[in-house]
């Protein structure tokens, strides 16, 4: 049977091996909308499935041949998008539960009334109508994006501002601390932007030399200097029509700013040894680690230049701050790296889990991406549990609580670790923590770290 409904309500699969059953529900379905397909096998919901989208299953458990239970592991297996209303035809919970373990969202008990069978129904598409906007948001971060990951309010924050300020031509700031992802928003912003076909230059002002960095950056005419054999142009000819991404930016000189400030004002490029200038249409974004608020009152960047990178400015917050993103990466670089690598996805201990969202992540997402890389490889347990990951995390689930910790509590956990980087030896570790032995014991004692089996050490 089947009836091609009228409304887009929703195409639901019902199986069933008794006619009556299906004509019941056949009925009621397409009369509340629904597109219906019905089928009285396992075998022919399977060809089906393959054939015709579908977004609700509803089946029932006991049948010949085939049981329910195989078409919801058949379902979940190749279908991410396919919610599964189970029916049972007697009523043992073992049943539902088994059902609902495999995957199966929700269950209904013979005989059921019409009422329970819509509002049923009805929880499912809503499950999968949210399912799918998560999906879709996930989708178009990744894509659009580029692969930028969080769900916490913050990078919801950036993205809706990565979408705003790719529409414009603005010079954009991006701040945050290392490891954050800027170069990464810088990316997101010029391949969602109307330039996103021109190229995507990024410069590291820190990187290179002083006395280079002009030509670098504007070119040089031939001749101009020991070395300038061609006349060359620079990365602003490169990403002519595109974007510069000006990593970094804090390391300029003083007199390399004015020269950016007048490229940012008049559009226009001076190579090195030419008095004309040339027109360049290349978008700007610049990134900093540091404050340049603080440089400029200090008189280490220039005020203009300043004002003139900070048209639009987005700042990245440092990764313990985003607490709800910390669990999202985790899983995308595990899944990311077990890929990769061509092994099987480990889990994480409830244990495992805290230290990773409690750890303060100094070096931000770039520190995560690592540590699990080496996890996944490293990891020869399909476990990942406390003991497994880095020494330096592993001290920090004794007092938990990320940045609420005491000043007795932060000393004690550094000179945990200075202790497990020299394996226990306490002369050594007294010597690097500028203290005598007889201080660290005490140290340790009061924290009730005592342990008189290394006391010879
Ligand atoms: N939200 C995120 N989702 C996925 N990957 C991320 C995210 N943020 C950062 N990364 C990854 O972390 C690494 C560091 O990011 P990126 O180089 O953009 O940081 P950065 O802020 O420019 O750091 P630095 O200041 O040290 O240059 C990259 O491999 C990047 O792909
Ligand atoms: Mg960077």
């Amino acid at each position: 049977m089947n009836n091609k409904g009228i409304s887009e309500k929703g195409h639901i699969l019902v199986v069933d091996d008794s006619r009556d059953m299906l004509e019941v529900l056949h009925r009621n379905l397409t009369l509340q909308g629904y597109t219906t397909y019905t089928v009285s096998s396992v075998p022919e919901a399977v060809k089906m499935l393959g054939s015709t989208p579908i977004d609700l299953v509803i089946t029932d458990l006991k049948m010949p041949g085939v049981g329910g239970l195989e078409l919801i592991k058949h379902v979940r297996t190749n279908y991410k998008n396919i919610e599964v209303l189970v029916i049972t035809g007697y009523p043992s919970i073992q049943g539902a539960v088994d059902a609902v373990k495999t995957g199966a969202e929700e269950y209904l008990v013979k005989s059921f009334t019409d009422e329970e069978l819509y509002a049923a129904v009805e929880r499912a598409f809503s499950k999968l109508n949210m399912r799918r906007d998560n999906r879709v948001n996930l989708y178009f971060k990744k894509e659009t994006l580029q692969g930028i990951i969080g769900e916490s309010k913050a990078m919801q924050e950036v993205f809706d501002a990565i979408n705003k300020v790719s529409l414009t031509n603005a010079t954009v700031l991006i701040t945050g601390e290392s490891g954050t992802g800027k170069e990464l928003v810088a990316r997101a912003i010029h391949y969602s932007s109307p330039r996103a076909a021109y190229p995507f230059v990024p410069v590291n002002c820190g990187s290179i030399p002083e006395d280079l960095i002009e030509s670098e950056l504007f070119g040089h005419l031939k001749g101009t200097f020991t070395g300038a054999i061609d006349t060359r142009g620079g990365f602003f000819h490169t990403a002519d029509m595109g974007t510069i991404f000006l990593d970094e930016i804090s390391n300029t000189s003083l007199s390399m700013q004015i020269k950016l400030l007048r490229v940012l004002q008049d559009q226009e490029v001076y190579m090195v040894g030419s008095k004309k200038s040339q027109k360049v249409d290349v978008r700007v974004i610049a990134a900093t680690n540091v404050n340049l608020e603080k440089l400029v009152t200090k008189n280490e960047f220039r005020e203009d230049l300043f004002y003139r990178l900070n048209v639009l400015t987005i700042n990245l917050p440092p990764l313990r701050e985003r607490e709800d993103d910390i669990l999202l990466l985790i899983s995308h670089f595990v899944k990311k790296f077990a890929r990769e690598a061509s092994r099987p996805i480990p889990n994480f201990s409830d244990n495992a889990l805290r230290v990773l969202r409690d750890y303060h992540w100094p070096g931000n997402v770039r520190e995560l991406q690592n540590i699990i890389q080496r996890l996944v490889i490293m990891s020869e347990e399909k476990l990942i549990d406390v003991p497994d990951l880095p020494p330096i995390m592993r001290f920090s689930v004794l007092s938990g609580e990320g940045m609420k910790r005491t000043l007795a509590v932060v000393e004690t956990e550094y000179i945990l670790n200075v202790l497990a980087s020299v394996s226990g030896n306490k002369s050594h570790a007294a010597e690097i923590l500028g203290i005598d032995r007889k201080t660290l014991r005490e140290k340790l004692k009061k924290a009730g770290y005592s342990d008189t089996r290394n006391e010879e050490k």
